[in-house]
Formats: C-alpha cells, sequence, structure tokens
C-alpha cells in the first residue's frame, strides 16, 4: 500500500432511506437533504430519451465512445468553445481525479481553503501531495490569504465556487485581482458544480475570463442542476493543451453510453432546468426568509449551510423527524428539496433554535 494512503478514510455518503431504518427503526416521513441532488430528477426529455434508446437497437454490448464526441460537440456549441477544450469524466469526481493524476508530481503540493470540497485533499494525498489550506472568512474563501502560501511546489490551486459546503462564492472582482497575482504556469481549478443555481450578477464570468487567464480549468456537472446525480457526467472546459495531457491519463471508456445520451438531452432541456433552478431559487428565498435565518451563512446554491455550535445535536433532531442532512465540524449542510419537504426542515429549524 501507498504509505500516505494510512491518512485517508473511506469516503462517507449521505444516509439512505434503508440505513436510516436499519440504525434507528425509523419507518416514517423521511427525505434525503444530504447530497445536493436535485429533487425533481432527471426531465422528462431525459427519461423519454433513455426508453427509446433501449427500444431503437441502441447496441449496449459495444463500448461507450470513449470521446465523447456528440456530448462534446453539444457543449461547444452550448458554450460557443472548441471540443478539444472539453474533457468529460464519470461525474466531477473522476475529472478532479484525472487532472490531479495528470498533473501533481511526488512531493508537490495543492493550495486551497480549509472548509471546502473533499475530493481535492483526497487526490492529493494519493499523489503524495502535501495540502496547503487557508482558513476561511466567515464561511468564504479568503483569496488574499492564498496569495502568500503560492509556492514553488505548488501544482494546482482549487477553488470551489460557489462553495460546498458554504454556499458562499467569490466574486469576479476577487477572484481577477486574485489570478493576475499567481504565476500563469499554475493551474487554478475553478469548481463551478453548482454554477446553475447562482443569481449573482457579480459572479465571475469564467468563460470569459479563461481568453485572458489561459491557466483557469472550469469544472461544470450534469449531477446537481440537471439532475443526473446516478448518471455520473462532469467536464473541464480548459487549454487544448491541458486536455489534450488529461486524455493521457484518462481510462478509455469512463463514460457509459446512457450517460452520455442523457447528458446530451439534459442539456438541450433548458426548460426542465429553468423551470428546477426557479423553484429551488424561491425555495432559498422561502429559507432566507425565515424565522431561522440568521443561523444561514448567504447561498447561491441548492443547498443551506446551517451554523451552530452543536451540528450533532441538530443533525439527530433533522434526523428525528427523517430529515437526512449533512453534519459538518460547524454547522448542518441541508439540500434545498421539494417545498413540501423544505417546509419541514424550517419546522424543524425553528424548533432547533426556539425561534
Ligand atoms: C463542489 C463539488 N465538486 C464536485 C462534485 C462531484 O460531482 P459529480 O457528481 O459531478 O462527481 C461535487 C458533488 O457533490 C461538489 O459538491
Amino acid at each position: 500500500m501507498k504509505q500516505q494512503l494510512e491518512q485517508l478514510q473511506v469516503y462517507s455518503a449521505g444516509m439512505s432511506e434503508a440505513a436510516l431504518k436499519k440504525k434507528t427503526g425509523y419507518t416514517g416521513f423521511f427525505t434525503k437533504l444530504a447530497s445536493n441532488e436535485n429533487p425533481i430528477g432527471p426531465s422528462k426529455k431525459v427519461k423519454e430519451a433513455i426508453v427509446n434508446a433501449l427500444h431503437s437497437g441502441l447496441n449496449l454490448s459495444e463500448y461507450p465512445d470513449s470521446e465523447a464526441t456528440q456530448l462534446k460537440e453539444a457543449l461547444a456549441n452550448f458554450y460557443g468553445i472548441q471540443s478539444e477544450q472539453l474533457f468529460v469524466g464519470a461525474g466531477l469526481d473522476e475529472v478532479i481525479m484525472m487532472i490531479s493524476r495528470a498533473v501533481l508530481t511526488p512531493g508537490g503540493e495543492i493550495l486551497t481553503s480549509e472548509g471546502t470540497f473533499v475530493q481535492y485533499n483526497t487526490h492529493a494525498i494519493i499523489e503524495a501531495n502535501e495540502i496547503v489550506t487557508v482558513p476561511m472568512q466567515q464561511g468564504r474563501f479568503d483569496l488574499d490569504a492564498f496569495l502568500p502560501k503560492i509556492s514553488d511546489k505548488t501544482g494546482i490551486i482549487w477553488i470551489c465556487n460557489p462553495n460546498n459546503p458554504t454556499g458562499t462564492y467569490v466574486d469576479e472582482t476577487t477572484l481577477v485581482n486574485f489570478l493576475k497575482q499567481v504565476p500563469t504556469h499554475i493551474p487554478v481549478v475553478l469548481d463551478e458544480a453548482y454554477f446553475e443555481f447562482v443569481d449573482a450578477p457579480d459572479f465571475p464570468n469564467t468563460l470569459h475570463l479563461q481568453k485572458q487567464f489561459k491557466n483557469i480549468i472550469i469544472l461544470r456537472t450534469f449531477s446537481k442542476a440537471y439532475g443526473l446525480a446516478s448518471f455520473r457526467v462532469g467536464y473541464a472546459i480548459a487549454s487544448k493543451e491541458n486536455v489534450d495531457v488529461w486524455n493521457k491519463v484518462k481510462l478509455p471508456f469512463n463514460v457509459t453510453t446512457l450517460s452520455l445520451i442523457a447528458a446530451e438531452i439534459a442539456l438541450e432541456d433548458q426548460a426542465a432546468l429553468k423551470t428546477y433552478v426557479k423553484m429551488n431559487n424561491k425555495e432559498r428565498e422561502k429559507y432566507f426568509n425565515s424565522k431561522v435565518s440568521e443561523h444561514f451563512l448567504p447561498s447561491q446554491t441548492n443547498f443551506i449551510f446551517v451554523k451552530t455550535d452543536d451540528p450533532e445535536s441538530l443533525n439527530q433532531l433533522l434526523l428525528q423527524h427523517g430529515i437526512i442532512a449533512r453534519q459538518m465540524p460547524i454547522g448542518v449542510r441541508i439540500t434545498i428539496g421539494k417545498p413540501e419537504d423544505n417546509d419541514i426542515v424550517i419546522r424543524a429549524l425553528e424548533s432547533f433554535f426556539k425561534a
């Protein structure tokens, strides 16, 4: 075994209904709000496309298109970029792994914030890199504090924007000011898994910034707003040179044929995306208009970060109401669900904070 793996824990995913039942014997109302999934699911058109594909002689005994040609073309048209700038993976989890594998050399460093998505660190450890982190400022990335931590060993800078688990974001002015000071040979990955939920006007237009800052890598996924988490499709937008290198380490047939079809149709069905995002953002507003909103960090995503000194008790109380959320060291992250489920969550939070 690689010695550094001793530092790693097995990833623990949000509890399922079956696991909750087994653990607590609970059989009442249940909602899983632990993994920032879309509670509506894939659009009708996506489901129909999958069924039609199965009935129209799709050959499932053949390997999928290793280059994801059609999906890349569709994404390239959608964004007005070249197909060669796209790297498609089995979810962003795989994209993050592939970038780490291709870029990080043993003994190097990654630079990121405390309190962000854990996979950046997992792959740094696997690749025998040091993790250099910067504390958050009120639940936000503190990019000014990143600058003195950049060293000759820095292999990748990871910025999760908006951030999981806090829901906060870095604005365009702050990001540009930072990028101007980062040596251009260091890749800056902007993980925008929650991009589609953002409505802040000063959120960075990273596609545009990429023309000026060639070291930017943008990550987006079909798992969140498009509701395709089970299909596993995510992608990076980067320079052709970067993508060429990552293709060398990529698994030959990483994304399944049905997943490629689902992603293509989901991208086409922008009306369904808009409907869900509208619902999510309206429900987000409902949370922020509630009596307990002072306990939340601001959110540009499909989840709410609830601050508390006692995350364990809050999580337990939510579990008693059949709500599976995600306990964190300084709070609990709750995915925004269907309107009726959010009402139950808000009532539970009100009882916790005695609001
Ligand atoms: C910030 C962030 N990046 C990446 C991922 C991984 O997403 P995917 O389902 O595309 O692998 C997640 C999933 O929760 C996430 O929150």
